[in-house]
């Protein structure tokens, strides 16, 4: 038997209707916000990753599907959305059009990490990415989208935590300081957080390495560290999640683990579901645009693990609404009533009325079973006597109830009870 790869699940169509839950949810959100879908593709340039996500990152060094194609070019699997929405937005000149350019996807992403709960080798993101506004008023409509769709989930302990880490000058000045304060412990910390040091000190903030951590409580924080005009975005978008009654804590050590975020960084978070507790993350990302060869357009965004969130909510007993059976099973006696049941199931279905009949040759008594287990909302016997009055009993599953019905009326029948 081949077994499905390390990292990977199924989704069986006894589970699919969570995710539908989860997708429409996500769509709905965005709709509210007037975010229209992209979709770019599942693999593109490996470069595009390496100028976008950044190659001082975990996800390029370490986690990414990479592979030469029969053409000699090296590929990438997509490891998160914005890179393939930013390369999207310049290739297609979206930043000459009318701005914000406010937009969404549901995505399969790929990362080579170390698999555990919530976290998979190939998983699926909710993500969203407004181009073109620079205001802290961007960065909170943001984060109300990403609150919105949780709470259309019925998810309520999550916690949003936000940090600014700032423009890159900010940055260049607390780099400086967070290597002087790291530099005489450095023979403590692990040779990943040294090989940092030089390349990206940032990322030091989000080691989970004990003896890190340790080192990393007494750091200076980027927060102290803000320019005049960081500072004051920081403060408004503080202001506009409290106007819209959004609680947060500003956690000073969330630093993402991408390299194009600047100024505002967010992220949800819950303590439901183990290790991998961020549900949601983002944050502003001015400077991407113009690292992958656009001009200068601010952007922000945010991508939420659909698995986490199925997780979650299977973890705290949130409901996820089921998918109702078909309207009407039509049971057949014999041959002769089979094949007109066959017939008129596929009128109705013509008629929009989703109708299902027996395939298995069972019983009519095992037809009546069956059509209550898949949740059959009626249950139509046809006999001889049916085809020949051309009237049938509709019974309803849910008491049991039944009404004489014209087998020619049958849709306008079902009709009716839409
Ligand atoms: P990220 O924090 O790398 O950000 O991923 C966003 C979310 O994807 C995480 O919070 C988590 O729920 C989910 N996730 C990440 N890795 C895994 C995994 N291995 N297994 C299961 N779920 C996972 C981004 O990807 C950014 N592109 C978000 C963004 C959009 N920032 C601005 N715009």
């Amino acid at each position: 038997m081949i077994n499905i790869p390390k990292g990977t699940k199924d989704v069986l169509p006894k589970d699919a209707y969570k995710w539908h839950f989860i997708e429409d949810a996500a769509r709905g959100t965005a709709e509210l916000f007037n975010m229209k879908e992209i979709r770019t593709p599942v693999f593109e340039h490996t470069e595009l990753f390496l100028r976008g996500v950044g190659d001082t990152t975990d996800i390029v060094n370490k986690e990414m599907y990479t592979f030469k194609d029969k053409g000699d070019r090296s590929i990438t699997l997509k490891p998160e959305g914005t890179a393939g929405a930013a390369r999207s937005f310049i290739e297609n000149g979206m930043g000459a059009g009318l701005l914000p350019v406010k937009m969404y996807y549901i995505i399969p992403a790929f990362r080579y990490e170390r698999p555990q709960a919530g976290r998979l080798r190939e998983f699926h993101q909710f993500g969203v990415e407004v181009y073109g506004a620079a205001g802290p008023d961007a960065d909170a409509e943001v984060i109300f989208a990403a609150a919105h769709f949780l709470n259309k989930l019925g998810i309520k302990n999550v916690k949003l935590n936000i940090n600014s880490i700032g423009c890159k000058e900010c940055r260049a000045r607390y780099n400086a300081a967070l290597k002087d304060y790291l530099r005489p412990h450095l023979a403590e910390m692990c040779s990943t957080c040294r090989e940092r040091f030089e390349k990206n000190p940032l990322r030091i903030l989000d080691c989970k390495e004990e003896k890190c951590k340790l080192v990393t409580a007494g750091a200076p924080k980027m927060i102290d560290y803000l320019c005049g005009e960081c500072k004051e975005h920081f403060e408004k978008v503080q202001q506009l999640l409290t106007a819209g009654g959004l609680e947060y804590t500003i956690d000073p050590n969330i630093v993402r683990g991408l390299d194009y975020y600047t100024k505002t960084v967010f992220e949800f978070v819950s303590e439901n579901i183990g290790a991998q507790g961020t549900v949601c993350g983002g944050g502003r990302y001015d400077g991407l645009i113009e690292e992958l060869g656009g001009s200068h357009v601010p952007a922000v965004g945010f991508a939420a693990g659909m698995e986490r969130l199925i997780l979650l909510m299977e973890n705290t007993g949130v409901q996820f609404p089921e998918e109702c059976g078909p309207d009407v099973f039509l049971a057949g006696m014999d041959e002769e009533s089979r094949t007109a049941a066959f017939g008129i199931a596929c009128k109705l279905r013509s008629e929009g009325i989703s109708a299902e009949c027996d395939h298995m040759g069972r019983s009519l008594k095992a037809q009546f079973k069956y059509a209550d287990k898949i949740g059959a909302r009626h249950v139509v016997a046809l006999g001889g006597n049916e085809l020949e009055s051309g009237e049938c009993n509709v019974k309803r599953m849910s008491d049991g109830s039944t009404e004489p019905v014209k087998i020619d009326g049958l849709c306008a029948y079902f009709k009716g009870k839409k």
